[in-house]
This record gives structure tokens, C-alpha cells and sequence, in this order.
């Protein structure tokens, strides 16, 4: 195991300690998910079971023998735990690199609190560097990527990936993103657009930064 990784894990055995017994948990996707759901999987006689963010969650959470039951059926959910690829000081995020920013988002919204899992290379000063991942219904590629690249970024098609959802990816690069609440709404204006990856509007509640002096608690 990485560095990285144990940084990781350590964030995703922290993040226990925020979630309700007899709670129905929020999860989201991506490595340090991963983490998380195996964390989870030592309590999972103490949780009713799981919302997954994306159909691999789904997968790993039935491997560990827990429940995953679909949000229509889970009602609001006290806890949401999910990575994200860049974060500020202001709990702003950029998500989506492993392409479920749209079960996220929502997961995240049907949700009382997020606690957002990183380690210390995803903490920025200013959002951008990491390119936005934003969800695209097929037809409208090209008209959404004039579009973006109007607003001053580079969007360019995530090759082979098709989301859950059956869209497309684009991801732009060379975005400086001063105003992430803005821009974010912006972005959801564009008519073709599914979901943007940043996550401002409603952004962490906490954060659980891995360093290697251990786990620094994060709110705004
Ligand atoms: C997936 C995500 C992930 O949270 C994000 O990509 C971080 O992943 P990792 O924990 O593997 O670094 O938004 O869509």
C-alpha cells in the first residue's frame, strides 16, 4: 500500500465515527470511497444499509454483505461520505473524476450532512487545475463544448467513458475558478448539461484531510 493510500484509509476510519447507528449511509465513489465502504463493512451490523453514488459503490457495498437501497426508497439520509478531487479551506469541491458527479450531487443533496474524505494533495488554494468534469447528454457534445470554451475553459471528450447515467464527459482544462458557487450555476444553465463537478453551492460540511502528522478535522 501507497503512502497515499494509508493517508486514505486512515480519513475512511475516521469518517466511522460520523455515521448514526441504525443510520442509512451515503456513499459516495472513487478510491477513498473504497476505503470508506471496507471501513463500513466492520459496522454493518450497526447501519440498516447503504445509497450508493454510482453502480461500482453499489457493487463493492453488496460484496461486503450490506444493503444498498435505492434513495427513492431510503427517504433523506443523516450522513453523505464521499472523496473529492480538489477541496478548498471553504469546504468547495471539485468531484467527478471518477465520472459519478450526478448520483453524488444528488445523494449528497438528499443528505443532512458531508463529510468529505481526502488526502492532503486534494486541499487547494483556488479550484481548477484539476479538470472539471462535467456530464453531457450525447447529443448536445459539441454545443456544450462551444459553449464552455466560450466561458474561457478546454473541454475535451473523456474518451470511452459513458457514466451510469448514459451521457458523455467532457473535461475541462485550464479553468481558474475564482467564484466556484457562479461558475457552478452557470455551467447548470447550459442547456445539455446534466451535472458540473463542482460541488459549491453545497459543499462539505466537514472534512477529514489524511496528513502525515494524521487526521486534521476540517468545517467552515
Ligand atoms: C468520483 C469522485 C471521487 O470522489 C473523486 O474522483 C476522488 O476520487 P479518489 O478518492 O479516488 O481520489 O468524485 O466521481
Amino acid at each position: 500500500m501507497t503512502n497515499q493510500d494509508e493517508l486514505k484509509r486512515a480519513v475512511a476510519r475516521a469518517a466511522i465515527d460520523y455515521v448514526p447507528i441504525d443510520s442509512i449511509v451515503g456513499v459516495g465513489t472513487g478510491s477513498t470511497a473504497n476505503f470508506f465502504i471496507d471501513e463500513l463493512a466492520r459496522i454493518k451490523h450497526k447501519i440498516r444499509g447503504a445509497v450508493a453514488s454510482s453502480e461500482a459503490s453499489a457493487k463493492r457495498l453488496m460484496g461486503h454483505g450490506i444493503e444498498v437501497l435505492p434513495l427513492n426508497d431510503a427517504g433523506d439520509l443523516q450522513v453523505y461520505v464521499d472523496g473529492a478531487d480538489e477541496i478548498t479551506s471553504h469546504l468547495h469541491m471539485i468531484k467527478g473524476g471518477g465520472g459519478a458527479l450526478t448520483r453524488e450531487k444528488i445523494v449528497a443533496s438528499a443528505s443532512r450532512k458531508f463529510v468529505c474524505v481526502c488526502d492532503a494533495s486534494k486541499l487547494v488554494d483556488v479550484l481548477g487545475k484539476f479538470p472539471l468534469p462535467v456530464e453531457v447528454i450525447p447529443m448536445a457534445r459539441s454545443s456544450v463544448a462551444r459553449q464552455l470554451a466560450a466561458l474561457g475553459g478546454q473541454p475535451k471528450l473523456r474518451e470511452g467513458f459513458t457514466t451510469d447515467n448514459g451521457n458523455i464527459i467532457l473535461d475541462v482544462h485550464g479553468l481558474s475558478i475564482m467564484n466556484p458557487v457562479e461558475l457552478e450555476s452557470t455551467l447548470d444553465h447550459i442547456a445539455g448539461v446534466v451535472t458540473n463537478g463542482l460541488f459549491a453551492r453545497r459543499g462539505a460540511d466537514v472534512l477529514l484531510l489524511g496528513t502525515t502528522e494524521g487526521v486534521k478535522t476540517m468545517t467552515v
